[in-house]
């Protein structure tokens, strides 16, 4: 029995099974595991989450000293709980609608079953009066099944990816019942205050409850919380990282294996529509085949980690990617030097950290996203106040990192022009501005997200008795 249990569609490691049966763990991919992970390791936990694979039945284990609670999938339930509804339904409709979503009614119900069964495994490991902490859109009704399980509980529940304006989440057939069950939650919390002021205002125009500013007023006399928490990451980790000797050489090898150019450009993303990789290649292909930048001077290395390749979206997204690349190097490249050089990888930390050291122009052109922790990232591990950040106004993180070259993603010339002004800033001007993003990136990094979140949800509901808890069995 846990005090604190935090909920997310995936556990932070997925199980690998080797050709030979062999049974391995690997880092899962995305911003929430690398947020969440120290969260749950300063503060003692359990972690509810699918373990990656069909049909897991994996008893709760112990993984680099975190308790993690597998919860299982079914074949149909990926198809259509997390490849259909999760991601062909709320990720392109919170996205913005960067690509069409698509409803059906059977992607629902496999929705409305495996939250379900999230409710009743969090119900199953939290102890009394415990809190859990509900993460992302995979997983909008667990809160209110589970305070119907276990009144007893304090929950919260954190969306890490954009809430939609009201006009676009008007679409979704099942729109009161999402929000329904997210106001099981005492608090509700955002990566913007502008998605928490529309959850309000959806919740008084269409669930019909009263509410004023953050706060929303149950009918039961419960009340709702709803407010911003932008989130971070470990800084002062990623930092050591990149100060390490080991980190240090590797940078320095990866920019002789380039061919020592004088400016390498940078992309580290998860292969997702919304990151507007396609784009910012063409706008730096653009460059070169305009005679700004050469194949002797400059590089763009883009890293793209595998991302939910069964969806037709991604799929597509993947092969115009490739045919890009393979016509921009054909066309542009010499013997020896790419103009673009693409990895079709995830990779370890301290590569990854090698390479921010490395990248003389960090290139982060999302046309949205909820953060964008690879931004936070590579200005952690620019402890030397040197290299630039080219970050687009439509992440989240724009909002914080005001000094980086802010572009307009849809802007292809603009994008060029900001690809061009950072990499060819004074030194002076480079340092000023990451100066200026190192303070905030240290001073608000994901221990005070976390504390900030967790401290304000013991504030909402402050009378409620955490010792009622109903009998219980399963
Ligand atoms: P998202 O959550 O949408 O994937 P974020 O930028 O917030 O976007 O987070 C991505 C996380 O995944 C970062 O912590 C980043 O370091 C990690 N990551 C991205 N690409 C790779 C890669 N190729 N190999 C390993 N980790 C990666
Ligand atoms: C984003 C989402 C996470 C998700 C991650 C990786 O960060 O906010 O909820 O886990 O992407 O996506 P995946 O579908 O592989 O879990």
């Amino acid at each position: 029995m846990s005090e604190l249990v935090i909920v997310a569609n995936r556990l932070p490691v997925d199980q690998v099974i080797d050709d030979d049966g062999g049974i391995s763990w690997r880092r899962s991919p995305g911003g929430l595991v690398t947020a969440l992970e120290p969260v749950l390791r300063s503060n003692e936990g359990a972690w509810v989450g699918w373990p990656g694979g069909v049909d897991q039945q994996l008893e709760p284990f112990v993984s680099e000293g975190l308790h993690l609670v597998p919860v299982s999938l079914s074949a149909s339930e990926i198809e259509e709980f997390y490849e259909g509804f999760s991601n062909g339904s709320l990720w392109p409709l919170y996205h913005d609608v960067v690509a069409k979503p698509e409803y059906h009614r059977e992607w629902w119900d496999s929705y409305v079953a495996v939250n379900q069964r999230f409710a009743e495994q969090a119900a199953a490991v939290a102890a009394t009066g415990a809190t859990v902490w509900v993460q992302d859109y995979q997983l909008q009704l667990v809160p209110q099944m589970l305070r119907e399980l276990r009144p007893d509980l304090r929950i919260g529940f954190y969306l890490h990816i954009p809430f939609p304006p009201s006009e676009l989440f008007a679409q979704l057939p099942w729109r009161r019942q999402i929000l329904e069950g997210l106001l099981g939650a005492d608090l509700i919390g955002f990566q913007l205050a502008g998605a928490a002021q529309n959850f309000v205002r959806l919740v008084r125009n269409r669930v019909g409850h009263r509410t004023h500013r953050e706060r929303v007023y149950l009918p039961d006399g419960r009340e709702v919380r709803a407010a911003a928490y932008p989130i971070s990451i470990d800084a002062a980790e990623f930092e050591d990282l990149a100060r390490s000797p080991e980190v240090a050489r590797r940078a320095e090898e990866i920019r002789e294996s380039l061919g020592s150019p004088k400016k390498i450009f940078l992309g580290v993303d998860r292969l997702d529509y919304t990151k507007g990789i396609f784009a910012r290649l063409r706008a730096y292909a653009e460059l070169v085949e305009g005679g700004h930048l050469s194949v002797e001077d400059a590089v763009f290395v883009q890293v793209a980690t595998p991302s939910r390749e069964r969806v037709e979206e991604y799929r597509i997204l993947r092969d115009e990617i490739d045919r890009l690349v393979g016509r921009v190097n054909g066309d542009l490249g010499q013997l020896g030097r790419p103009v673009i050089s693409y990895m079709h990888s995830s990779m370890p930390r301290e590569e990854l950290a090698a390479l921010y050291r490395a990248a003389d122009v960090m290139v982060v052109t999302p046309f949205r996203d909820g953060m964008n922790l690879v931004a936070k990232e590579y200005v952690a591990c620019r402890y030397d106040d040197a290299g630039a950040l080219v970050l687009s106004e439509f992440a989240g993180a724009a909002n914080e990192l005001r000094q980086a070259w802010l572009v307009n993603p849809y802007d292809i010339n603009g994008m060029k022009t900001a690809l061009l002004d950072a990499c060819q800033a004074p030194e002076k001007e480079q340092s000023r501005r990451m100066r200026a993003m190192r303070r905030t990136v240290t001073e608000r990094d994901v221990a005070k997200w976390a504390g900030d979140f967790l401290g304000d949800l013991t504030a909402v509901n402050p009378d409620q008795d955490l010792t009622l808890r109903p009998d219980f069995d399963y």
